[in-house]
């Protein structure tokens, strides 16, 4: 098994990501994305915006301000709700999350649980610091926004760095309605940025304080919930769910659809979001069907506001198990009804005739996380022969470059014929790295490392006949194909299809 250490040097080593401003020694909690990480971090993105603003023709993506002004944040709650139990050591003044000190200890979750709840577990099982097992003080709150004064003099106007991107669709709902079809639903997805103060971040990209988030927000009718136009396409598509009363045993239980809806109770426009995901990362990101689950959240752990809520989780043993890198949250009316109230301004539509104040449906996930997973779920040592081969097998739609490109010698026209293979796909969109240095088993190893998903050599037949060798990462399975219709071959596999079926076209 790798641990997360191992994982974080890697993505160090290998230029996917490290921690920030590092020169000037860093503040914990913020991270940059190196070359690789940001090929593949956008492919990640890229692919979110294709699937799920594909799912409806009246979901838009839009771009908001990450800072905004306070009234946003008394009208979302998060002023007074978005807050962390604290836990002070009264002998080297250690500040860590309650939560997180009692989980350690106890080996469970205690997310959810108030102040003074946390306070009587630590005196009962006696819970010391960490750091030097001094007493532990009372149990407090700490909340996570980022304050910032914005303006100078008697302009100044006090702001806050936005907790999740959902703020920047509710703010723009009404323009955003009027400005459309005036239909619902209606989806506002931003791909963007959120800080947390957090207490204590940790492992990387898993908890920090600026991250990237990637959210859509569905406006519809509460009185539709019951309904979705397209629940027929999912109805006997088995979900992964993890209920709450399912973990003493911690069994995930295989159910259909159509029994989420009858015998767990569930609204069909909430469970036809639910398959959707999980297609996201079974059939899209090909992650195996075993390292997925939805996990329903307990009352106390669920937002006050949420009446449905059931995180996406993915087993990665780096961090011990099961980790949660997105949700699906059915927020109701709380957040359009709290910007109504403190803007004074109706969040009430004319939808079909009907004076509707809509319901929101949130899918949000953490894009880091989702990167960490990527590189944890794709990391090998293989065996070959004698050797071992060190790779990143990540899904190829989401590898950082597509193709590697090889001439077998650096003479004999080959490198010229190479670039010209080069031109030829990166003029059909495909992200191309090319190499002419060292054997071709060394440029082989080196694009593996790096999680390329193709490598393409030209060699002395390639002058000849004009075709190349196409070689797959994971199989290391090898065909010829004629240059003009390498593109073609190309876009086929990167979308899933087996090289071996792509010889003869
Ligand atoms: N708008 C709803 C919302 O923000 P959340 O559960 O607080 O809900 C959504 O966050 C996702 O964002 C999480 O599932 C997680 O993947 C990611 N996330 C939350 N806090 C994070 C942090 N401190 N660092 C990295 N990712 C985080």
């Amino acid at each position: 098994m790798t641990s997360s250490g191992e994982i974080i040097e890697l993505a160090k080593r290998r230029g996917f990501f490290w921690q920030s401003s590092l020169i000037h020694g860093n503040v914990s909690g913020f991270y940059d994305y190196a070359h690789l990480g940001s090929m593949l971090k956008r492919k990640w993105e890229s692919e979110w915006r294709r699937f799920f603003l594909g799912l409806d023709d009246n979901f838009y993506e839009i771009q908001a301000s990450v800072i905004m002004p306070e009234a946003v944040f008394r009208a979302s709650g998060h002023l007074q709700h978005f807050v962390d139990p604290v836990v002070k050591c009264g002998k080297c003044g250690n500040t860590e999350r309650a939560d997180h000190i009692l989980e350690a200890e106890l080996k469970e979750n205690f997310e959810g649980l108030t102040p003074e709840e946390m306070t009587n577990l630590i005196s009962k099982h006696k819970i010391k610091c960490p750091k030097c097992r001094g007493q532990l003080e009372s149990t407090g709150v700490f909340n996570m926004l980022f304050p910032m004064k914005v303006g100078a003099g008697k302009d100044v106007q006090v702001c806050y760095l936005t907790g999740e991107t959902a703020q920047g669709a509710y703010v723009n709902f009404r323009q955003e309605y009027e400005a459309l079809r005036k239909r619902l639903p209606m989806g506002l997805a931003i791909v963007g940025k959120a800080f947390r103060n957090e207490i204590a971040p940790r492992n990387a990209l898993i908890r920090m304080r600026e991250f990237t988030q990637a959210e859509l927000q569905i406006f519809f009718d509460p009185d539709t919930m019951g309904e979705h136009p397209r629940f027929d396409e999912v109805k006997g598509y088995r979900l992964r769910l993890f209920p709450v009363d399912s973990r003493k045993g911690g069994k995930i239980l295989s159910i259909t659809c159509e029994d989420a809806v009858k015998k767990m109770k569930l609204p069909r426009f909430y469970v036809y979001h639910m398959a959707r995901i999980q297609q996201f990362y079974l059939d899209r990101l090909r992650l195996p069907g075993n390292r997925f689950r939805f996990r329903q959240l307990s009352d106390e752990e669920k937002a006050f506001y949420n009446k449905h809520h059931w995180d996406i989780e993915i087993d990665l043993p780096s961090l011990g198990g099961w980790k949660e890198c997105a949700g699906c949250h059915y927020r109701t009316d709380h957040d359009l009804k709290g910007h109504q109230e403190v803007s004074g301004q109706s969040m009430v539509v004319d939808a079909d005739g009907k004076k509707v104040l809509p319901h929101v449906l949130e899918l949000s996930f953490g894009v880091d996380r989702n990167i960490y997973a990527l590189l944890e779920l794709a990391y090998r040592e293989e065996k070959v022969g004698k050797d071992t081969r060190s790779v990143l097998i990540f899904p190829r739609l989401v590898s950082p470059f597509d193709a590697g490109v090889f001439p077998l010698v650096k003479k004999d026209g080959l490198p010229e014929k190479a670039r010209e293979v080069q031109k030829v796909l990166e003029d059909s969109g495909f992200s191309v790295f090319y190499d002419e240095s060292g054997s071709i088993g060394r440029r082989y190893r080196r694009i593996d490392e790096v999680g390329v998903a193709a490598g393409i050599t030209i060699d002395y037949d390639s002058m000849k006949n004009s075709d190349v060798t196409v070689r797959d990462r994971d199989s290391m399975n090898q065909i010829r194909v004629k240059i003009e219709e390498l593109p073609g071959v190309l876009r086929s596999f990167m979308k899933g299809s087996e090289l071996k079926g792509l010889e003869k076209r």
